[in-house]
C-alpha cells in the first residue's frame, strides 16, 4: 500500500493541528447555536470522528451517502443520494463536514437540496480544498488546508475504496490510477 504513495502531503502531526484549530473555531462560532454536523460517507468519517472530539460545545451528527465518482478520479457531476437525512432541519445550524472540496459539484448539489429544507443556517467544513479544480461557486467557511491538483489518499480518502486507513494524507502515484 505504501509503495503506491508518491509522497506524504499532510502528516499525522499536521492533521492533528488542523483538527484542533478547526475545532476551536467551530466551538467559538457555534457555542450558542444548535450545531448539527452532517457528514458525507465514507471519506469524511475519520475527519468527523476526530473533529467532533475537538468541538467543545453540544452537537449532533448525522450521515448522508452520495455517489458521484465510482472508481474514477474525476467527479461525474452526476450526484446520486444513496442515504438521506430523515429529520426536519428547521431548527438546526447545519455544518456539512467533507473530506475534500474538488470540483464542488457534490457539495453544490447537496447545499441546494438541504437549503430547500430551511435550516437555521448552513455552512461547510472541509479538511482539504483543491481550489484550482473548482467548477461551480461553492465556498467552505472552514478549510483545513489547500492542496495542489493531485489525487490524494489516506485519512479516509480513497482511490477505488482503498487507502482510507493510511494515517496521513499522501499523493497517489499516477501509475496506480492510469494503469
Ligand atoms: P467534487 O464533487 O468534485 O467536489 O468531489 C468531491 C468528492 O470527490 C470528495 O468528497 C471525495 O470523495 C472525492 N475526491 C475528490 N478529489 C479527491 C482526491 O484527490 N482523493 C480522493 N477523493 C477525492
Ligand atoms: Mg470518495
Amino acid at each position: 500500500m505504501l509503495n503506491d504513495v508518491k509522497s506524504v502531503l499532510v502528516s499525522e502531526e499536521e492533521i492533528k493541528e488542523i483538527v484542533q484549530r478547526l475545532g476551536r473555531q467551530i466551538t467559538e462560532d457555534y457555542k450558542d447555536k444548535n450545531l448539527y454536523l452532517i457528514t458525507v460517507l465514507k471519506g469524511a468519517v475519520i475527519f468527523l470522528s476526530d473533529l467532533m472530539r475537538a468541538i467543545k460545545c453540544p452537537c449532533e451528527v448525522d450521515f448522508m451517502v452520495v455517489s458521484s465518482y465510482g472508481a474514477g478520479v474525476k467527479s461525474s457531476g452526476n450526484v446520486k443520494i444513496v442515504k438521506d437525512i430523515d429529520i426536519p432541519l428547521e431548527d438546526k445550524d447545519v455544518l456539512i463536514v467533507e473530506d475534500i472540496l474538488d470540483s464542488g459539484l457534490t457539495l453544490n448539489f447537496l447545499m441546494d437540496m438541504l437549503q430547500n429544507r430551511n435550516p437555521k443556517s448552513m455552512a461547510i467544513c472541509t479538511l482539504l480544498d483543491k481550489p484550482s479544480r473548482r467548477a461551480c461557486d461553492v465556498h467552505a467557511k472552514y478549510i483545513g488546508r489547500q492542496v495542489p491538483d493531485e489525487f490524494v489518499v489516506g485519512y479516509g480518502l480513497d482511490y477505488d475504496e482503498k487507502y482510507r486507513n493510511l494515517p496521513f494524507i499522501g499523493i497517489l502515484k499516477p501509475e496506480v490510477y492510469t494503469k
